[in-house]
């Protein structure tokens, strides 16, 4: 207790902005229902109100996140099975309260202070010492920021600082939905879920800068960057003083001096610009093609004899430009300091309740990079600036935007979702918010684009409205009207992204097709809705009765998938195709090997088709893959769980998205070679091996190429494939002949009968498959016989293992994987970044790959396909 109340003390005294310039970010909160509070609140906004009984929650927190944070409900419990359905969703019909007290250092004469908020949901009212300084009107939607002169108001000591944020409703508020992503947090995300800040200042306030450049080629001798801030004068007579700063590289090298004065009359603003000229600018780069270079820029605005009046938080920026056309296809491209630059990128989906862990985007960033990703796609979920922070730092683009299907896209002529119809209301919330978030991503080398629509275009004045925000707030980067094509507003021309499905499963041949959701053009959200998680996970979060039922009743609902009104409620497709193509399964152990290995083969084929046709006469030139991640423990649309164990889906991403790669197209039979990279050319030497079920070789064929960067050509047709009876393996080694290293290695197992579809009975999120593949054979292999070696690598911090594993028999070892755990728990160990898994080894081949694993104690575990399951280490 005596512990408690001294943290309390620290953090108010944490709380002091003594001088102009400081800021102080709310450490944290105390929340309650406003159905337990009887006082009234302009009372229980002054200092000294009782909160004994009141929850501590932390500064950023959704009432769910911050009941969940005070135990009074437990998400093991709440994601397991149905539970989430028992929650009273009543409890959140009704406005909650959040209330802190800080102390704030006396202002001297002339001194302001402003409240700033970044988004609370869905609208509030703000309290300060009594005072009333923002009504719901104003202070509405999850991402309108705001800021309040509350200097009348201060007073010496103890202040007190109440928000009553209102429930939320997805159809009726501006707010963060989840769509038919999975079901609904019970809060609907009502609350603080960003931060609030004071900001003390002199007489006149700055803005957080923004940045532009005249970079072009990455070729210069030297670049003008423009920094641009906002400045107001808050007093009663006219304000000369000067906006200074510098530029700094991280590496120390470049430093720049910026100054200019100003002259502001009374309570009148402005905008002031710094040019400086760097020499040999450091380019910032994604991931794939380069470093990641950052510049700070740091400014400070003094007013009469140099007096400090304000400063605005040190802001990074790169060097580099995006830029976005459409083709003659009419499909959008990107291009990156020049270069066409094809987006790889999934589909991004904040934790149920927003609880927001820089460390948790970290990994899941970092598993993107693992698995050859470059983008990562936003649609609606714009988190906190930490985000875009890592993206810059880790060489991620990020395609960012406005969220579909509910009030976000209240338009008269979208008939599709049931979003309420906007009012004058709403268009100011949208300006707000459109504003807040550009200011927000402004400087962020990683931003690719903003996307202000996503199954639908905005309407010609919401349009007006964000482009006046985007403008003012000096936006460098594409805006495009929509994820779709159903249509545009003018001011932005066509979308150049299609959103044509699939979104459930469909056969790997589907995206060497022409049609549909087929790789050609830009795919905004696609894939086959895969994304099983493996045994142990699923132990966590569904019922014996729910896992029975995953293969005992294929067509069963799942509480785990998308929503119970959304067609992706069940698994019937996919357990139908799955049926069909391996045999009914004959255990739950049985279902989810055989799930991973249709995981497997959706993700890759798509990721593949895609690389593959990039340079095709109407060229792939990108893709979101539907989706990243998940909310919660989900059963499908991922490609690692929410435990971040990576499981097929993300090996057969990765499987399809190395720097450089050979490729097997399911329709055409061809084989293509792809170099992501912008290296120059090579000399390669590609072999293909197709083997039968027995071992036996069908065809054995080498060719050479030269790769091409940032490119795709096809370099052979794979013989004998009409030799094929039941199931044939095929491997692709593509070799550098000089040092002879493999630079990537491929095994498909392809069926004498490939899967027919019929595209005439396509819906929006599927086409149907009329005759199946038939790998039933792959359950009937004899047992293969794999010997393995372990080494030991050095890393701090680190396991890193290289394990070799041989195959000594005359058949193919199928679908292996490696599991690490915990040797005493036996739990799974995330994350985990494995060089490749789920592997298929050719007789008497050898083969090694890499595991790295943050943890000391590790054991691993061979099991899969035609393997006996045993520990290797
Ligand atoms: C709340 O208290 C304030 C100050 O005591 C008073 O002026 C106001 O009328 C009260 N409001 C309500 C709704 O009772
Ligand atoms: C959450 O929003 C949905 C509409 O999308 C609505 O049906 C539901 O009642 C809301 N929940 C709460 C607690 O208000
Ligand atoms: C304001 O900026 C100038 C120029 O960069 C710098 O010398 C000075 O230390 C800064 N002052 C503060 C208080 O940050
Ligand atoms: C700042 O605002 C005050 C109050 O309106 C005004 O008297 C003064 O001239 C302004 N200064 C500038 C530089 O605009
Ligand atoms: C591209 O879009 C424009 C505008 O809608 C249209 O006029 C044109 O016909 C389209 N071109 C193609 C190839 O679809
Ligand atoms: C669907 O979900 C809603 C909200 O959780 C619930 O009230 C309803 O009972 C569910 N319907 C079925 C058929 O499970
Ligand atoms: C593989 O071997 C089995 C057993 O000898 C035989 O029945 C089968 O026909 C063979 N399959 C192929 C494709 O050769
Ligand atoms: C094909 O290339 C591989 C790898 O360089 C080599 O091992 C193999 O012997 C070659 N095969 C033929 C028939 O030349
Ligand atoms: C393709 O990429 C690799 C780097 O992964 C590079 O070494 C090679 O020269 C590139 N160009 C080719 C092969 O055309
Ligand atoms: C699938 O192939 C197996 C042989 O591997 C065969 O016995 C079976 O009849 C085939 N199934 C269908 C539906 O054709």
């Amino acid at each position: 207790m005596i512990l408690r109340k001294f943290f309390a003390w620290l953090a108010i005294v944490a709380g002091v902005a003594a001088l102009p310039g400081d800021t102080i970010v709310v450490p944290d909160w105390h929340l309650q229902s406003s159905a337990r509070n009887s006082n009234n609140l302009t009372e229980l906004s002054l200092p000294g109100a009782d909160v004994a009984t009141w929850y501590p929650v932390g500064r950023r927190s959704t009432v769910m996140a911050g009941l969940l944070e005070n135990h009074v409900y437990n998400d093991k419990a709440l994601f397991y099975s149905d539970h989430l359905q028992s929650v009273d969703m009543s409890l959140f019909q009704v406005p909650w309260l959040y209330r802190k007290e800080l102390k704030v250092a006396a202002l001297k004469p002339g001194d302001r202070l402003f409240l700033i908020t970044h988004g609370i949901t869905s609208k509030a009212d703000v309290f300060f010492n009594g005072a009333h300084v923002a009504t719901p009107d104003v202070q509405q939607g999850a991402y309108g920021g705001h800021r309040y002169d509350i200097t009348t108001h201060v007073q010496p000591g103890l202040n007190a600082l109440l928000i009553q944020a209102y429930p939320t409703n997805y159809l009726r508020d501006l707010a963060v939905g989840f769509i038919d992503w999975n079901p609904y947090p019970p809060d609907n995300g009502t609350g603080v879920w960003r931060d609030v800040e004071l900001k003390h200042t002199g007489p006149v306030s700055m803005s957080t800068p923004r940045v532009r450049t005249d970079f072009v080629d990455p070729n210069v001798e030297d670049v003008v960057v423009t920094v641009r801030t906002d400045i107001e004068n808050h007093s009663d007579s006219s304000a000369e003083g000067v906006v200074q700063g510098t530029i700094t590289s991280d590496d120390g090298v470049e430093r720049q001096i910026l100054s200019t004065p100003f002259d502001l009359k009374p309570h009148s603003s402005g905008t002031v610009s710094l040019d400086a000229r760097i020499a040999d600018p450091k380019i910032w780069w994604p991931a794939a093609w380069g470093n990641q270079p950052l510049y700070t820029v740091q400014l400070n605005l003094t007013v009469g004899q140099a007096q400090i009046s304000d400063i605005a938080s040190p802001t990074s920026f790169g060097i580099r430009r995006v830029t976005s056309t459409v083709n003659s296809h009419n499909d959008t491209v990107f291009r990156v300091n020049g270069q066409t630059f094809p987006v790889r990128g999934g589909g991004y989906s904040p934790d149920l309740f927003l609880r927001f862990d820089a460390d948790r985007v970290r990994n899941v960033f970092q598993y993107m990079l693992d698995m050859g990703l470059n983008t990562v796609r936003l649609e609606g979920k714009q988190e906190h600036p930490e985000l875009y922070q890592l993206a810059d730092q880790m060489g991620l683009m990020v395609i960012s935007g406005w969220e579909c299907c509910n009030k976000w896209e209240g338009w008269e002529y979208n008939d599709d979702a049931d979003g309420e119809k906007w009012t004058d209301q709403d268009y100011q919330t949208a300006y707000a918010s459109m504003h807040h978030e550009a200011e927000m991503m402004q400087t962020h080398p990683s931003m690719l684009a903003f996307l202000v629509g996503s199954d639908y275009w905005p309407d010609d004045r919401a349009t007006k409205l964000y482009m006046d925000a985007l403008r003012r707030m000096d936006w460098p980067n594409p805006v495009i009207a929509s994820a779709s094509k159903r249509g545009f507003p003018k001011e932005l021309g066509p979308s150049g992204m299609k959103m044509d499905g699939p979104y459930d499963w469909v056969p790997p041949n589907y995206w060497y097709e022409a049609q549909m959701g087929a790789a050609f053009g830009f795919g905004s959200e696609l894939g086959a809705g895969v994304g099983t998680p493996e045994l142990g996970s699923l132990k966590q979060f569904l019922s014996a009765d729910d896992m029975t039922a995953l293969w005992r009743e294929p067509g069963r609902s799942q509480y785990h998938l998308s929503r119970n009104d959304s067609v992706f409620r069940d698994r019937s497709l996919y357990n139908k195709a799955l049926f069909a193509r391996y045999g009914p399964p004959v255990g739950l152990e049985d279902y989810i090997h055989k799930a991973q290995i249709m995981d497997y083969e959706a993700t890759r084929s798509q990721f593949e088709a895609f690389a593959a046709r990039q340079s095709a006469k109407r060229p792939a030139t990108g893709f979101v893959y539907w989706m990243l991640n998940s909310a919660w423990p989900s059963l499908h649309w991922q490609l690692f769980d929410y435990y971040l164990r990576p499981i097929g889906a993300y090996f057969g991403a990765k499987a399809a998205m190395r720097s450089e790669q050979a490729i097997f197209d399911y329709k055409t039979q061809a084989v293509y070679v792809v170099n992501q990279s912008l290296q120059p050319t090579a000399d390669r030497v590609i072999s293909i091996d197709l083997i039968d079920i027995n071992g036996t070789s069908i065809s054995h064929q080498n060719t050479t190429t030269e790769s091409v960067p940032n490119s795709s050509r096809k370099v052979a047709n794979v013989a004998g494939i009409e030799d094929v009876r039941d199931v044939a393996f095929l491997r692709l080694i593509l070799q550098d002949p000089v040092n002879k290293a493999v630079v990537s290695r491929s095994v498909y197992w392809l069926s004498a009968e490939n899967d027919q579809l019929d595209w005439d009975e396509s819906t929006w999120y599927t086409t149907p498959v009329t005759r199946y593949a038939n790998f039933t054979a792959l359950s009937r292999m004899p047992l293969s016989s794999i010997t393995s070696d372990v080494k030991h690598l050095e890393e701090k911090g680190f396991t890193h293992i290289e394990i070799t594993l041989e195959n000594v028999s005359d058949v193919a070892a199928f679908f292996l994987r490696l599991v690490t755990v915990d040797p005493i728990t036996q739990g799974e160990l995330s994350p985990v970044y494995w060089s490749d898994n789920y592997l298929t080894i050719f007789p008497q081949e050898k083969i090694s790959v890499t595991v790295r694993v943050p943890a000391s104690e590790v054991s691993i575990i061979i099991k899969g396909g035609n393997v006996e399951q045993r520990v290797i280490y």
